[in-house]
């Protein structure tokens, strides 16, 4: 017994030696596990090339741009919108100013029909981030519209497009933004803007580079799909209307813009507020230019860029009604 345990103890040894001589023969051959790491590391020196060449690249300038428009060297557009105070004159004023907002070079003169400027009015022009004029003159009592009126019976707006005349020529009373008229030779374009049209941005590029007036159809205007110039061979021959054709200018305040210069060169030019109905735009264009001389623009007066759209005057039936109730809106809230 004594004698095989010794045995087995002995064939344990041997076959240990044996196992650990073979280990140690096995660490000196070469192993075919080098392959796979030969593989990783040459991946990783491609990734490596890959990185630095896009280490290049970012250090390399950006290519130049286009070359960027001027924008010194654009005619500026001076928007006149006489404005007066009334429960849809913020939604209006914020939906202009955004469309505004998208043409270069433009200079909003805002005419409040106010004795002065109003909280409303000075708070969004300043948040616009347009370049701006804010002016105010009261319409004088014996022109304003009479409760009960139609709208077309009295020219509305006249002092205060008048006054945004009187600003550009240099006669101030600004009340806020941009104090100082034009300096003198300065290219520019001027355009009447009401805040409850509808203006495409493409129209502001095809007014830009007036010479002496430039016109364009308007939509919706005058009972009709659009009322506006006829032309032939680039010029204008007649207008369509449907409404006292014989007007001297059958157009919509809308429908033309006036030269900066040539507006500075007739100081008698302005809007007449005893002009009888329909006569208004003519009373200040018979002033600055020829029927005949009117420039065409929008694809010779075939494309409709500006909308005579109307909004609706909001009903208030409840908030009279919880007004009576004491729980009417908040009038803290601006609407
Ligand atoms: C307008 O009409 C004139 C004369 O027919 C033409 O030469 C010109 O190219 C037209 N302009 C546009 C913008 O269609």
């Amino acid at each position: 017994m004594k004698l095989k345990l010794k045995n087995v103890f002995l064939a344990y040894f041997l076959v240990s030696i044996a196992g650990l001589l073979y280990a140690l023969v096995q660490l000196g051959q070469p192993c075919d596990c080098l392959l796979p790491l030969r593989a990783a590391a040459e991946q990783l020196r491609q990734k490596d090339l890959k990185i630095s060449q896009l280490q290049e690249n970012l250090r390399r300038p950006p290519p130049a741009p286009a070359q960027p428009p001027e924008p010194e060297a654009l005619p500026t557009i001076y928007v006149i919108t006489p404005t007066y105070a009334r429960l849809v004159q913020k939604a209006e004023l914020v939906r202009l100013s955004q469309t505004l907002s998208l043409v270069p070079r433009l200079h909003w003169l805002l005419v409040e029909d106010a004795e002065g400027p109003t909280p409303l009015v000075s708070k969004l022009l300043a948040a616009s981030h347009l370049l701006f004029t804010h002016l105010a003159v009261l319409t004088p009592k014996a022109q304003r519209l009479r409760e009960g009126e139609p709208g077309w019976v009295r020219p509305r707006g006249v002092e205060q497009r008048n006054k945004a005349l009187d600003w550009l020529r240099g006669r101030g009373g600004a009340v806020g933004g941009e104090k100082d008229p034009p300096p003198p030779g300065t290219q520019g374009v001027v355009y009447f803007a009401d805040d409850d049209n509808t203006y495409s941005q493409e129209l502001f590029e095809e007014m830009r580079w007036t010479h002496g007036v430039s016109v364009w159809p308007v939509g919706l205007v005058g009972g009709l799909r659009f009322e506006g110039p006829q032309v032939q061979d680039g010029r204008v021959v007649g207008f369509h209307t449907a409404w006292e054709p014989n007007r001297p200018f059958p157009m919509d305040m809308a429908g033309f813009a006036v030269a900066l210069p040539l507006l500075l060169a007739k100081p008698n030019a302005q809007f007449d507020a005893t002009a009888p109905r329909g006569h208004l735009e003519s009373s200040l264009l018979s002033h600055l230019v020829d029927p005949k001389d009117l420039e065409p623009r929008a694809a010779n007066c075939t494309r409709v860029l500006v909308w005579h759209t109307r909004t609706e005057k909001p009903k208030m039936k409840q908030e009279e009604q919880l007004q009576r109730q004491g729980r009417g809106s908040n009038p803290d809230i601006e609407v």
